[in-house]
């Protein structure tokens, strides 16, 4: 079976990128792995703090790992957003795929300074785990918004900077680079979610000499996702956009069966619509 570093580089020649999806529980994780297996396309599974905190740090890597095992498929986990050091650490020691420092927040010298001890000790312990950092502040929460966060930079002037990746990159050795570009952590009501600058992934992608991680994907425009992955994106990491399948998907359930009371019922209402909204960003994403 391939390598996540290698399907990545695999993806980007084929000019598709592959798809990271966020998980709360095993439903989520059955409702992601089924569509990605009906398309026989690889899969990247992630868990944010809060996400991980809930289902376990240990029991979200057993979960993805036994179906690795089990069907010899290629499902990887990330340990998203991760703030801290110390929380790296126990992911990395879980025996996560991937990494995220997300040190976008704090001042640029010492987000290298953390991202560089993340590097060291996540490579020390698993020569093949990758690690992602960010640059460039997007907003944080993947829920319904009302407003464009405050400081999130989808503005020219103040989205990353391609001499400033370009730095970043050399700094810490990360193996890829998510970036502000007019992307928005969430979804806002309105629907009038800000376009992204293709011209910017392009020239960051180019100065910073790794492949791209879009976040913020729940939202963005077909013709944004095929162009940004045309010009250098990599991942596209979606997460508003699942919650809230999973969401109608028990609701709707729910509704039509009133009585039902046993959960392998039910959570199947989530799973369905869970696995609809993601095969069809996977196919948008492979250009099936
Ligand atoms: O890391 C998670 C993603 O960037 C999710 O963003 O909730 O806007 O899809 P989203
Ligand atoms: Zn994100």
């Amino acid at each position: 079976m391939q390598g996540l570093r290698e399907l990545i580089t695999d993806a980007e020649t084929r000019k598709a990128a592959l798809g990271h999806f966020n998980i709360s529980d095993s439903e989520g994780l059955r409702g992601i792995f089924n569509a990605a297996r009906k398309l026989s396309l690889p899969v990247i599974i992630g868990t944010s703090e809060g996400e991980r905190d809930f289902l376990g740090v240990r029991q979200a890597a057993a979960l993805v790992k036994s179906l690795r095992e089990e069907f010899d498929y290629p499902v990887f986990l990330n340990a998203d957003h991760t703030y801290s050091f110390e929380k790296i650490k126990e992911a990395v020691d879980a025996g996560y795929d991937a990494v995220i420092f997300d040190g976008t927040e704090l001042p640029f010298e010492e987000n290298i300074k953390i991202t560089k001890k993340c590097v060291a000790y996540a490579k020390g312990k698993n020569p093949n785990i990758l690690v992602e950092a960010e640059l460039g502040f997007i907003g944080k929460s993947s829920k319904i918004l009302d407003t464009i966060p405050e400081g999130a930079q989808i503005t020219e002037e103040h989205m990353t900077k391609p001499e400033e990746a370009a730095e970043f990159v050399k700094e810490t050795g990360v193996d890829l680079l998510a970036p502000a570009v007019g992307n928005l952590h969430g979804m806002l009501r309105s629907g009038a979610e800000p376009r992204l600058n293709i011209d910017r992934v392009r020239a960051i992608r180019e100065a910073a000499g790794i492949p791209l991680v879009l976040h913020g994907g729940s939202g963005t425009s077909d013709e944004d996702f095929k162009d940004a992955i045309k010009a250098g994106v990599a991942i596209v990491h979606i997460n508003t956009e699942i919650r809230l399948a999973y969401r109608k998907g028990l609701q709707l359930f729910l509704q039509e069966n009133p009585d039902e009371i046993a959960p392998y019922k039910f959570m199947k209402g989530a799973v369905q619509e869970v696995e609809r909204v993601v095969g069809a960003r996977l196919r948008l994403f492979n250009n099936l």
